[in-house]
């Protein structure tokens, strides 16, 4: 799958977003390796902290699912004019299931053709390992 294609699916996840609080809407789609693609979108919460991020709630769908836990890439995107940067915590959720070389497509919703596309290991340079085996 093509990224420009990922980033569509990106932003109808976006649309789906349960975001009364911040109003700031985004959305994730994962790609598998075996071609499925998973969404996520971002669900606040009114005890705030209890928000799950988009990217979160993609790759938890994806393994909740079964399976699957070979991820390919992933895309962002989100409202507003700033390209939506994945957060820390989603850093390091992706990191527990995918390399270094893992492709992030990110951009607004109004501007898909001008993704930026950042690997993993860009994102989160060592990142915390329970055990060194990797
Ligand atoms: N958010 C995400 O969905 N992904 C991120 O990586 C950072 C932030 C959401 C959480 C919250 O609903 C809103 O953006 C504002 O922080």
């Amino acid at each position: 799958m093509k990224p420009d294609d990922l980033l569509k699916e990106a932003r109808a996840a976006a649309q789906k977003a349960y975001a009364p609080y911040s109003n700031y809407h985004v959305g994730a789609a994962l790609l598998c390796a075996d071609g499925t693609v998973f969404t996520g979108c971002n669900v606040e919460n009114a005890s705030y902290g209890l928000t799950l991020c988009a990217e979160r709630t993609a790759v938890f769908s994806a393994v909740a699912a079964g399976r699957q836990r070979d991820f390919v890439s992933l895309a962002i995107v989100a409202d507003g004019e700033s390209l939506p940067y994945p957060c820390g915590a989603c850093r390091q959720v992706l990191s527990e299931f995918c390399r270094e070389e893992f492709s992030v497509y990110i951009a607004t919703a109004d501007a898909l053709d001008d993704y930026e596309v950042v690997s993993l290991g860009e994102l989160l340079p060592h990142n915390f390992k329970l055990i060194d085996d990797v």
